[in-house]
């Protein structure tokens, strides 16, 4: 009898992108050391001084422009290219895992290369090598905005992510602070059988209970557990019939 493959599930933070060159949130030298959340990342923000808003997401732009996937988003993306099941759940906005050949990935907060009408979510266009400018509307004419989930604003990916982790019989958490709601408490969706592990560098970092840690950058960490995991046989491709 064929064995059904094994569906891993990814969830990653901005760690995953720190060896690619984006800024990470809560680190000593973090995006937040430098900016106040409630200037640039909320409704309130955008409603005062959406030129602000907008400079500062042009920024966080122009960085994911220079960044290059790294090895953390090859290796899942290469799992996938082989045959694996691997579903990826990220927090980050930038493209990376997608550039890395990543084909099955929910952004929980937005993505930075969409821009979205400031009235209708569902109103979304690639920029491309654009930014956004004042003046620049939607098909209805309001005010576009980047495609990303601010504090304060719900999370309407957040019901299929469940969904995906309800169904994975491994989940992999990468280079995430596991503090900002709901996704933090996606690791509560996993299967009782299924088992857990953490990868980031922070020996400090509070995990969930029954939550595995292997401290290492994504870099080091990711390549070398999916490494062991195929030699465990925990992860593998059904043979041919
Ligand atoms: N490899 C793996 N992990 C790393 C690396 C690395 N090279 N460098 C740092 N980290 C880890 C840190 O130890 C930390 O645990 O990445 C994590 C980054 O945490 P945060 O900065 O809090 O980022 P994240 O958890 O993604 O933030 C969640 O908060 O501000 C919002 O919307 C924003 O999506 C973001 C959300």
């Amino acid at each position: 009898m064929t064995r059904k493959s094994p569906h891993l599930v990814v969830l990653t933070g901005a760690g995953i992108s720190a060896e690619s060159g984006i800024q990470t949130f809560r680190a000593h030298d973090g995006l937040w050391a430098d900016h106040r959340i409630e200037d640039v990342a909320t409704p309130e923000a955008w409603a005062r001084d959406p030129a602000m808003v907008l400079r500062f997401y042009d920024a966080r732009r122009e960085q994911v422009r220079a960044a290059r996937p790294n090895a953390a988003h090859r290796a899942l993306a290469g799992l996938e290219a082989r045959g694996f099941e691997v579903s990826i759940i990220t927090q980050n906005i930038d493209d990376l895992h997608e550039r890395a050949g990543s084909r099955h990935v929910l952004h929980l907060h937005g993505e930075i290369m969409m821009a979205r009408s400031s009235v209708n979510p569902r109103m979304r266009y690639p920029l491309g090598r654009d930014n956004i400018a004042m003046g620049d509307v939607c098909d209805q004419g309001s005010q576009l905005r980047p495609d990303v989930v601010w504090f304060g604003e719900a999370v309407p990916a957040y019901p299929q992510a469940c969904e995906i982790v309800a169904e994975a019989d491994l989940l992999l958490v990468v280079g995430t602070s596991l503090v900002v709601m709901p996704a933090a408490a996606l690791v509560d969706e996993l299967p009782l059988d299924a088992e857990c592990m953490l990868v980031d560098p922070d020996e400090q970092l509070s995990i969930p209970p029954g939550v595995t840690r292997w401290v290492a950058s994504a870099g080091e960490g990711v390549p070398a557990l999916v490494r062991q995991w195929q030699r465990e046989g925990r992860l593998f491709v059904p043979a041919m019939p």
